[in-house]
């Protein structure tokens, strides 16, 4: 199967390459997806610093000369995962007006080298009363009447932890325009959304961001609300990814020869735990055996896998699922993961196939 680029739109702000080779932990970054809500800002790297202020002691500035020079330079192997990721299945439940019908293609992986978040915290002293760390991007979104940076928060527990990252390369090359150069936050393990691009401004806060993209959007919903049935401003704001795993070969309604075939596919643990189990189903989920890791990821990381199934000629459905070594693991139906905005899709992977 030959990857293409899929686009959501003309702009091309938005657009992930499917199939995901399953040979290879890092995806090149000319194949790497993109989201980006608003275009692409243009920065000037001589006048651009990263602002740090709330919640702390010595509030600071940072070029980008100084970040390298003053702290750590380090590297972090993460996949960034949408969480708009296979939105599409749920439109089999009903239309989700408004949001981008991604497939199983706004997920991959770089090699993020950058200073550690933690460290430049430490730096400006982080006032006791402060919870959360908010990002705010110099993209200019427009939503209901106002213009903004998207932003989000992570919480203090995850900033200080010391892999979320303030990156500057990606793959050993300086970030391109359309991945946040200068500077973005990596926060591994966290929905996409919190990998806030172009960063102009960190704050120290006692409540998480009140930032659109947290506050009304980027929530789990699962009631419709009465006024605006968008409106999911009373969900819970999304943070760690969900265990989650794609059949990537073969793709839906392939025709099949009758007999032992191949499956191959990617899996990934919530927030950096490790797989326990991948298991592939050759009759939809009523019987599963378990799969092979054939190429295992890194703390933050997907991995591939691959299994077989014995094929009769008709029409079959394969499923996969995955179990991390916390036990969490992926629901049967898109009824029990569904939400208002669509987001997190985790249920159990199926794919349609033809035998003849
Ligand atoms: N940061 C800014 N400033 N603006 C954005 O629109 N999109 C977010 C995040 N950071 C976004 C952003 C979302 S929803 C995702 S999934 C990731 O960036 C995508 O990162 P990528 O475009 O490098 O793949």
């Amino acid at each position: 199967m030959r990857s293409q680029r899929l686009d959501h739109g003309t702009d091309g702000l938005n657009s992930g390459v499917w199939p995901a080779q399953t040979d290879r932990l890092i995806t090149p970054t000319e194949q790497f997806f993109t989201r980006s809500h608003a275009p692409v800002p243009s920065i000037d790297v001589g006048t651009w610093r990263l602002e740090v202020g709330g919640l702390v002691d010595r509030p600071g500035q940072f070029s980008l000369a100084q970040l390298s020079r003053d702290f750590p330079v380090r590297d972090v192997t993460a996949t960034v995962v949408c969480a708009g990721i296979r939105r599409e299945e749920f439109l089999s439940l009903g239309p989700l007006p408004g949001e981008l019908p991604w497939g199983p293609e706004p997920i991959s992986t770089a090699r993020w080298t950058g200073v550690s978040l933690a460290a430049v915290l430490q730096s400006v002293g982080v006032s006791s009363h402060a919870r959360h760390v908010e990002f705010i991007g110099l993209d200019q979104v427009a939503r209901h009447g106002h213009t903004f940076g998207f932003g989000g928060s992570v919480d203090i527990r995850k900033a200080l932890q010391g892999d979320v990252l303030l990156a500057t390369r990606m793959n050993g090359e300086p970030l391109p325009p359309r991945h946040g150069y200068p500077v973005r936050a990596i926060a591994p393990g966290w929905i996409g959304a919190r990998s806030v691009k172009w960063l102009g401004r960190i704050n120290l806060l006692e409540e998480p961001s009140q930032n659109y993209f947290q506050a009304r959007a980027y929530r789990s919903q699962r009631q419709i609300a009465a006024i605006d049935s968008r409106d999911v401003s009373q969900g819970v704001a999304l943070t760690v990814i969900p265990v989650n795993s794609v059949i990537v070969d073969p793709a839906p309604h392939t025709p099949m020869a009758p007999g032992t075939q191949r499956v191959t596919g990617w899996a990934i643990g919530s927030e950096g735990e490790p797989l326990r189990s991948v298991e592939i189903s050759a009759d939809g989920g009523n019987s599963w055996s378990p799969a092979t890791i054939t190429l295992a990821g890194e703390k933050w990381t997907w991995s591939f896998w691959e299994g077989e199934v014995t094929l009769r000629a008709g029409n079959h459905v394969l499923a996969a699922r995955a179990t991390d070594t916390r036990g969490s693991t992926q629901p049967a139906t898109l009824a029990e993961t569904w939400n208002v905005k669509g987001y997190n899709n985790n249920a159990w992977h199926r794919v349609p196939v033809t035998v003849r």
